[in-house]
């Protein structure tokens, strides 16, 4: 079946059918409203595709994930947060020379300006780190004003990409640095990438840190379970935004506004402050449960539910493992994660939570390790942002080359007030 046809105002019209590697179809509307003059309406963009993409293959019904073809699990097991960058970005896992290039690249991003460092003294001290990752961002973009699409040969596209990437660790570490009143330290070269983020962050006003190697394969795993999710609504607001042909800095900086949405990554930071409430209130979970379930009540089991996994989202069931394993490396009793498990176990024998499909996401269990390492919990989305920026480069880049994307500009259907005449104030 290649095509399907629309019966309206007494006329038959056929579409195209798309049919992508894994067997999914989609209807090409691009020529409907030349064609019969409609346009489609959908609230979410639950059932519309805004594009044909390489990168990330989701089946939520089946719960599976894979980067450029690889499966999540594999490359959990397998690779790291680096090699992880490379693939998304250029499709294909690097050789050893590629990627000893590719983390050469990377360096060129090690250490922030002192000009741009001064703008963390003028936020609050209170200030979200969020808002301040996706402030630094934007104020990287006037000092590289010149990285607009249309500007950049191949090469400095990969240069940029490479030196974005760098600037993300100490871009995130330094929020949480300003935040907590510590002074600045640089990038230590010694280290790998996710060590020296570790470093970034922990580092005394020396620059002294002693690598943990658990904490940074954890964080490793964390940034790799983070990297890509397809068209989610962080992803889909850097193609928006990188359509207009904006400075990559900023386009990248609207993505960490989306992401800062409890709806959003910002789950993981309302998962904790919902454990922790849960905590505080005894520890019961029928409450909660029934909050959740009161369409009256905005109370949602956050970490819980997702727009395309009807099954138990892949991430969420490493993350849940991988919690056991750090914990007790670190030595590390979080009441938090038994409450997390409990919470779960109940949720999944609830016919409101099993009916509507609802499982564990990747914001579920991912907080339990960031508190567990000491990362803080207003700091939890910021891990997200990190292990995202590969993804959103790679959707950029994709969105970027392909010949046929256009400037990204949805249709409405108006129900405001028809056409009237303009009264003076004194006859309202
Ligand atoms: C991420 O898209 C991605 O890929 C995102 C992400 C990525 O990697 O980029 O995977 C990361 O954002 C994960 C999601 C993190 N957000 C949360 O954990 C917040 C809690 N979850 C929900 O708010 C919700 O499940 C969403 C936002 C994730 C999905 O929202 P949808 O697809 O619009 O689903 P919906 O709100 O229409 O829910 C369908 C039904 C509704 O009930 P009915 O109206 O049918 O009776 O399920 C209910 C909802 O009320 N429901 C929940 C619920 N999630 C959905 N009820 C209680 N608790 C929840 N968590």
């Amino acid at each position: 079946m290649s095509e399907v046809k629309l019966e309206y105002d007494g006329q038959t019209y056929s579409f195209p059918i798309v049919v992508g590697t894994e067997n999914e179809k989609a209807i090409d509307i691009s020529k409907l409203r030349a064609s019969t003059g409609l346009v489609t309406l959908d609230n979410g963009y639950v059932n519309t595709g805004s594009c044909q993409s390489k990168i990330t293959f989701l089946n939520g019904e089946q719960g599976i994930l894979r980067y450029r073809g690889y499966s999540i699990e594999e490359l959990c097991e397998k690779s790291s947060f680096v090699e992880v960058m490379y693939l998304l970005i250029n499709g294909e896992l690097p050789t050893e020379t590629q990627l000893s290039t590719f983390r050469t690249d990377l360096r060129g991003g090690d250490n922030l300006s002192n000009d741009v460092r001064k703008f963390y003294s003028l936020y609050p001290k209170d200030a979200h780190p969020m808002g301040i990752v996706s402030a630094t961002l934007s104020t990287l973009s006037t000092f590289h004003q010149d990285l607009t699409p249309g500007n950049l040969s191949a090469d400095q596209k990969s240069k940029v990409m490479s030196l974005l990437l760098g600037y993300m660790k100490s871009i995130c570490a330094y929020a949480y640095r300003s935040n907590t009143g510590k002074a600045f330290v640089d990038a230590n070269p010694d280290l790998n990438y996710v060590e020296d983020f570790l470093s970034l962050m922990f580092a005394d006003d020396k620059g002294q840190y002693e690598v943990d190697p658990e904490i940074a394969q954890a964080i490793d795993l964390l940034l790799i379970l983070h990297a890509d999710h397809e068209q989610n609504c962080s992803a889909s607001t850097v193609r928006l935004v990188g359509s207009s042909q904006a400075n990559l800095f900023a386009t990248i900086s609207a993505g960490v506004d989306a992401l800062w949405g409890q709806l959003h990554g910002g789950a993981n930071q309302a998962v904790i402050e919902m454990l922790e409430e849960i905590q505080k209130d005894g520890g019961g979970y029928k409450k909660f449960l029934d909050k959740a379930k009161d369409k009256n009540d905005p109370f949602r089991i956050m970490g819980f539910g997702h727009r395309v996994y009807k099954n138990f989202d892949p991430r969420a069931k490493i993350i849940k493992k991988a919690c056991d394993s750090v914990l007790s490396k670190l030595g590390v009793n979080d009441p938090a994660l038994e409450i997390a498990k409990g919470l779960e176990e109940a949720a999944l024998t609830d016919d409101y939570f099993v009916e509507r499909k609802l499982y564990p996401n990747v914001d579920f269990y991912s907080g339990i390790i960031y508190r567990a390492i000491g990362i803080p919990t207003n700091m939890f989305t910021v891990m997200f942002a990190l292990g995202r920026l590969p993804g959103w480069i790679s959707q950029w880049k994709e969105m970027i080359e392909d010949p046929t994307s256009r400037i990204g500009r949805p249709r409405q259907i108006y129900m405001g007030e028809t056409a009237r005449a303009y009264t003076p104030i004194g006859q309202r």
